[in-house]
This record gives structure tokens, sequence and C-alpha cells, in this order.
């Protein structure tokens, strides 16, 4: 199968390379002898690949720390089933499917990828793939970040950092639905695309003070460094600052600071998905390019906003 490898840490994106790569062995899977309890094949349609991904270790080593490469980067795809493993329950094989893939394993920037069913939840099959694996990634840390680790609920304010970015665009959105007020962030390029995602007041941290927010039940971050620290003191007695960039710099002097790795979660997937289905969600994705396209994609002369999507078949 054609795949994009890494093998080289210090080369970052520029070291991807299209090459061809063994298929997982189905037949294998479904006996007892690989340590594939409950994995599925999936066929790879769409593929995701967060900006800084091969900045983390577990792209380079695997649980017990062993070298891991050639590595198949990318973790966020919408497929469908084509093999079930020895254990699997919950799906079948030709089911649309979306989901994350485990980091420290081979992803899905390839034509077939393995991954353990409960990672992956039905797509419907009126949602396109480059749209589930679009939102797969942004969706499920704005969930997490939002209502799970930040216990958003209505009538409570957030500040949603970066809110025209992809996970910002999207915690917008589910913040709003929620029934709280939300202050998006970013650059004063950003203003137009947070308002239309779902923010009620925009702050443009290269010129205004963000200080002047006044107190938030709830910060939302997904920038870090000085815009971390001094979100930490706009946190509210009671609230809560959660941030995806690493352990925060600084604590709220009366809430929490709460720093985490996104999950797979099947249920969050599923209300994901339906409220996409409901054209209450919407992704935020910039651009979308073939597998043979993709090193080109994922080393961009210019920046793109939004997500990159791989269609892996057309
Ligand atoms: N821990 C986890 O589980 C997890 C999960 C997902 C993502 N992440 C991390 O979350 C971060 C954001 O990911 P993303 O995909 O949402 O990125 P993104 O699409 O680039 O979003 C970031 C947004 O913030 C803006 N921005 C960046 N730096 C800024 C600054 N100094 N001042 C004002 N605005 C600024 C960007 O504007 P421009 O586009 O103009 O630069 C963009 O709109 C990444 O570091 C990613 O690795 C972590």
């Amino acid at each position: 199968m054609k795949a994009i490898v890494v093998t080289d840490e210090a080369a970052g994106t520029a070291g991807m390379r299209l090459v061809e790569r063994p298929e997982p062995d189905a037949e294998r899977l479904a006996g007892l002898e690989g340590a594939s309890y409950g994995d599925v094949v999936v066929e790879v349609h769409a593929s995701g690949f967060t900006g800084n991904e091969l900045e983390w270790p577990s792209t380079w080593v695997d649980r017990l720390g062993r070298d891991r490469t050639p590595s198949i980067p990318g973790h966020e795809l919408a497929g469908v089933v084509t093999a079930l493993g020895y254990g699997t329950t919950g799906l079948s094989v030709g089911q649309r499917v979306f989901g994350l893939t485990d980091w420290t394993r081979d992803g899905t920037l390839a034509e077939y990828t393995v991954v353990e069913a409960r990672n992956l939840a039905p797509l419907p099959g009126d949602i396109d793939f480059t749209v589930g694996a679009g939102v797969t990634m942004a969706g499920l840390t704005a969930w997490q970040g939002l209502f799970e680790h930040g216990r958003l609920g209505a009538g409570q304010s957030v500040l949603v950092h970066g809110a025209a970015g992809v996970v910002g665009s999207m915690a917008a959105q589910l913040a709003r639905q929620a029934g709280a007020h939300v202050i998006g962030t970013g650059r004063a390029s950003g203003r137009t695309a947070a308002l239309d995602f779902g923010a009620h007041e925009f702050v443009d941290l290269e010129n205004d003070a963000l200080e002047d927010v006044g107190g938030v039940d709830l910060v939302f971050d997904v920038l870090g460094g000085d815009i971390g620290r001094r979100s930490a003191g706009l946190v509210r007695a009671g609230g809560m600052l959660v941030t995806v960039t690493g352990p925060p710099e600084a604590r709220p002097a009366e809430g929490l600071a709460v720093d985490f790795v996104v999950v797979s979660d099947r249920a969050q997937l599923g209300e994901i998905a339906q409220r996409v289905r409901e054209g209450r969600l919407r992704t935020n994705i910039g651009r979308v390019a073939s597998l043979d396209d993709a090193v080109a994609a994922l080393n961009p002369a210019e920046r793109v906003t939004g997500k990159t999507v791989i269609r892996v078949r057309p």
C-alpha cells in the first residue's frame, strides 16, 4: 500500500516520504498470534494530520520507548472497515467509521491502517469522509476541553483562544450551543471567522489588551506561552484554565488549571456526527489534497488556515 512515512525527527514535515509499505495482515489479526486484540483494519478514505505531531515522542517510539521508525503519521481518519481482529465488538466489515488512532502506532496517512475498534464510531452515510476526518480531532478536543475537563454550563462565560483556528472554531460553536457567553481571541485577521463560528465578542491579541476581558468562568487555551500565562489571571474564583499546550505555566489564584491530551471516544464522536448532520457544527477545512500530493500539502510554501485533509481515496 502507499503510505507517508517519517524516519528523521530533526527533518520535521520536510522529512515525509511517500513509499510502499506492507498492507495490514488481516488473517493474522483475526487469529490470536499478534497483540492485536480488538483491532480492525480500516481502508482510509480521508486522513488528518496535526501540525506539531512530529514533535510528539509517540511519533518516534512505542509505549515501551522503542524506536518505531519508519512511522506513519496522521491520527485522524474516516474510512471503511475491511477486516475485524480477534475480540472486536461493535463494528462490522463494510461499515463507515471515523475516529482517532493510537499515537504510538502507525497512523492514517496510508491506504490502510489498523486501529482499536473502541476508538472508532460509525460515520453516518450522509457525512462525507473529508468532513468526518476534518471534524474528529478538533471536535473531540473541543468537546473534552469544554465539557469534560472545563465543566462548562449554560450562563457561564468562556474565553476561547485561537477561535478562528481548527480547534478554537469548534470550541466556539460548541460553547455557544451550550448556552455560554463566548469570547473568542486571535489575530485581527481571524475576527470575522471567529464571530462567524459563534463567538459573541472577539479580542484581537495583537492590538487589544487581554486583561480588559475581566473575569471568565473558563479559559480554553490552544496557544500557551505568554497568552496562556496571562489568561490564568482572568479566571474567576471556582473557574478553570484548560489547555491543550502542555503543563500550564501559571494557575488561576482561586481556580484550577488542567492540561490534557485528547482521546478517542465513541459516544462523543456520535454526538459530534449528529450535530454535523443537523448543520449545527461546521468543520474548518482549509485544504484537501490527495495522498500523492500529501507531502507537498503538508509542507505548504504559505501558511494555510484551517485543517488540511488528505483525501486518500477520491
Ligand atoms: N493536547 C491535545 O490533545 C491537542 C489536540 C488538538 C490540538 N492540539 C494543539 O492545539 C494547538 C492548536 O491547534 P489548531 O489545529 O487549532 O491550530 P490552528 O488552526 O493554527 O489554530 C490556532 C489559531 O490561533 C491563532 N494564533 C496562533 N498564534 C497566535 C498568536 N500569537 N496570537 C493570536 N492568535 C494566534 C492562529 O492564527 P493564524 O492562523 O493567523 O496563525 C489560529 O487562528 C496546536 O498546538 C495543537 O498541537 C492539542
